[in-house]
């Protein structure tokens, strides 16, 4: 559900020259989601092996009236701000029910892709007429400053998917941090986790029988060569995904299958690749209860209920401001 994509060139081929010059070898996952790399993600949500967005619409669908209450036994309006918004069919079963009960509520979705906000922002248009929806495109946390002076209701902070997963320890934390000191004390964040769970169901989804997740990975290798003028050859890498039960992580690797060097024109360097050589493409955080516990009480807010799907594969977590921080 993640869509982000560059806004700054610079950036990109900085981090690229960064991660390819470090040891081990690393590229950001968060350069996955050109158009293509939307494309595949959007393949990946639909494989058999892939349960993790089938268990977070089994939460919305069947809990969707519990959710509700959950959302609002304090107040009876509210914003929905949904940040990192992807292609909203899970929020659509939210804001189905909410419209039923003549909720009075406005839906935000915030990416920082322009296309993917205006693609969904037409999608719900026409799916929910009497709809208030106020989309916006950029930086997450200047976007929630100026919602924070520009309506006084309490706000509800959705980040779905798992998308979460994709952040370190550390980078979480600091990104809850960030969305804490934006909400007001009523103001509620619902988040979406990837539990644990057999670490072969885990490593399947990271390594589908049909592909898509190799492909996935190596688009971003076909992203460099077309965007910073690189000569990568994909048939010289494969895709290698892991999962580790002690640190609940999935990882995914491009190996360098030979000896060889790669001349990327936008950073004016080549670079060696050993033989087996890895280069470290992306982290999918797993938790488990206490985990997320924790991490909610490291930056200053308290699980205030937890919705799971009927097997326990996935949570989505609401979290409350703590008093103090
Ligand atoms: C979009 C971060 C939730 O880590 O499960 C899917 C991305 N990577 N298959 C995930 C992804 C490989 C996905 N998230």
């Amino acid at each position: 559900m993640q869509t982000s994509s560059v806004t700054k060139q610079d950036n990109f081929a900085e981090d690229v020259r960064k991660g390819l010059s470090s040891a081990p070898k690393h590229l950001s996952s968060k350069y996955f989601y050109d158009d293509e790399g939307s494309r595949l993600f959007q393949k990946i949500m639909d494989l058999p092996e892939y349960y993790l967005t089938r268990a977070e619409y089994e939460i919305f669908s069947t809990q969707t009236k519990e959710i509700f209450s959950a959302f609002c036994d304090d107040f009876a309006e509210f914003d929905l701000i949904e940040l990192g918004a992807g292609d909203g069919t899970k929020t659509a079963v939210l804001i189905d029910y909410f419209l039923r009960r003549k909720i009075d509520f406005t839906y935000s979705p915030i990416d920082i892709s322009a296309e993917a906000v205006d693609f969904l922002t037409e999608k719900f248009k026409t799916k929910f007429p009497g709809l208030k929806i106020d989309a916006k495109t950029g930086d997450y946390f200047r976007i929630l400053e100026t919602l924070k002076s520009e309506s006084q209701r309490p706000k509800i902070l959705l980040f779905l998917g798992s998308n979460i997963g994709n952040f370190s320890r550390e980078k979480a934390l600091g990104f809850f941090a960030q969305l804490r000191a934006v909400m007001n004390e009523s103001d509620l964040l619902f988040v979406g986790f990837d539990l644990q769970k057999d670490p072969r169901v885990i490593l399947a989804a990271y390594d589908d029988a049909q592909g898509v997740t190799a492909a996935f990975n190596l688009n971003l290798l076909k992203r460099i060569n077309r965007e910073l003028g690189a000569n990568f050859d994909l048939e010289s890498f494969s895709h290698y995904a892991t999962y580790r039960p002690t640190e609940c992580a999935a990882r995914s690797f491009l190996i360098s299958r030979e000896n060889q060097t790669v001349r990327i024109e936008a950073l004016n360097c080549s670079f060696e690749f050993k033989q087996w050589e890895p280069i470290f493409m992306e982290i999918s955080q797993k938790y488990n209860r206490e985990m997320i516990e924790d991490l909610a009480r490291a930056s200053g807010f308290r699980v205030k209920r937890n919705f799971f799907d009927s097997r326990h594969y996935f949570v989505d977590s609401l979290w409350e401001k703590s008093g103090k921080k």
